[in-house]
């Protein structure tokens, strides 16, 4: 995948890349979540006729060209000063849905009218100040937001050692704390409320109009509670390794939770997908879509606009052309059958 990443080590800080690309503990999730991808090898089926081929999926009831989705990222100015402007509009030119972080350093209102009617979604931190996240709701629907993505695998920040060490310090404002100067990891991770409960998102999903995906679960159980919460989508992730280290990866865990939540919503992935065959593994292992983090920042770091929409042209194609070669035309139609778990 490009030669992105090594080209932003070298540009960026090294406090702040290893902010970027770092996880949590002694970062075994980290690379499990690449690893894991790898684990599974294709199964592919000959003479199925692979003339015409649709990347298309359907997410949240919309069609969309292809499962790719950007994840939320935080502090984007670090990387770039083109920010989430850069990343946002790179999503829009691939047909990829752009989501927004919470610690976005830009206003949500800015990147909405620079991607148009292009598809957006606008992730929320649940923060202690609660005026904080409402008003972050109130901006995704007054920026055509679609929906809110409520990341529920943050009551408290994870042991990041990388960040421990440097000390590394924020240095842009995000929009949620534009009045306030440069932020260390502690002072950033201690907004968020520890005492989040089921009930709590339930109402602040209700409360904002907008459907709302859940991003962070792992676990059948909690999958179940997500839909009774109701909840229209799943987000199956471990927030990149960043939080506990040693959980289980995305990959893991998606068989399962796509069988608990057997169809009542969507489900989508994250963690450690890399290349256009990873993405079609985790639509063979039923998720409906997946969502791509550190290889976009990279790109974004080292080009802006050009070099993140570089890096999820280089994915859509690589899926297209993992659909002819597994003798599967269509996304939609990837099934189990596709997949083997190497011995
Ligand atoms: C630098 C960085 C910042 C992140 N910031 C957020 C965030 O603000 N909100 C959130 O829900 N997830 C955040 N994540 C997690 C991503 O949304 C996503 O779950 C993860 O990066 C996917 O794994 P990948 O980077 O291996 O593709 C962040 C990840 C990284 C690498």
């Amino acid at each position: 995948m490009h030669d992105f990443e090594a080209r932003a080590a070298e540009l960026l800080d090294a406090g702040l890349f290893d902010y970027f690309a770092g996880g949590a503990g002694d970062e075994m999730t980290l690379r499990d979540n690449v690893a894991s991808w790898q684990r599974l090898a294709l199964a592919p089926r000959v003479l199925a006729g692979v003339a015409e081929r649709d990347s298309s999926v359907t997410v949240l009831g919309r069609r969309r060209a292809h499962p790719f989705f950007v994840a939320p990222m935080a502090y984007q100015r670090g990387a770039h000063v083109e920010a989430e402007i850069g990343s946002a509009r790179a999503a829009a030119a691939t047909g990829s849905t752009y989501v927004l972080s919470s610690q976005t350093t830009t206003d949500p209102a800015e990147v909405a009218a620079a991607m148009g009617d292009a598809d957006r979604w606008l992730q929320l931190y649940v923060f202690s100040d609660r005026a904080v996240t409402h008003d972050l709701v109130q901006a995704a629907r007054d920026g055509g937001y679609e929906a809110l993505l409520i990341t529920v695998d943050f009551p408290v920040g994870g042991r990041r050692e990388r960040d421990e060490r440097s000390g590394y310090v924020v240095e842009h404002p995000t929009y949620v704390q534009l009045s306030r100067g440069p932020t260390t990891p502690a002072e950033r991770h201690a907004m968020h409320d520890p005492s989040l409960t089921w009930d709590d998102v339930a109402a602040i999903g209700e409360a904002s109009g907008l459907p709302v995906v859940l991003k962070g679960i792992l676990r059948p159980d909690d999958a179940e509670r997500a839909v009774d919460a109701g909840a229209a989508g799943i987000v199956v992730s471990n927030h990149g390794g960043r939080q506990l280290d040693t959980v289980l990866s995305g990959m893991d865990a998606l068989g399962p939770v796509v069988d608990a939540v057997a169809g009542r919503v969507d489900v989508l992935v994250d963690g450690g997908i890399r290349r256009g065959w990873d993405a079609a593994k985790a639509l063979a292992l039923g998720a409906d879509a997946v969502l791509v983090g550190r290889p976009v920042l990279w790109g974004l770091a080292c080009e802006g606009e050009p070099g993140a929409r570089a890096v999820l042209q280089q994915l859509v194609g690589e899926l297209d052309n993992t659909l002819a070669l597994l003798g599967c035309p269509r996304a939609a139609d990837l099934d189990t059958s596709f997949v083997t778990r190497r011995s």
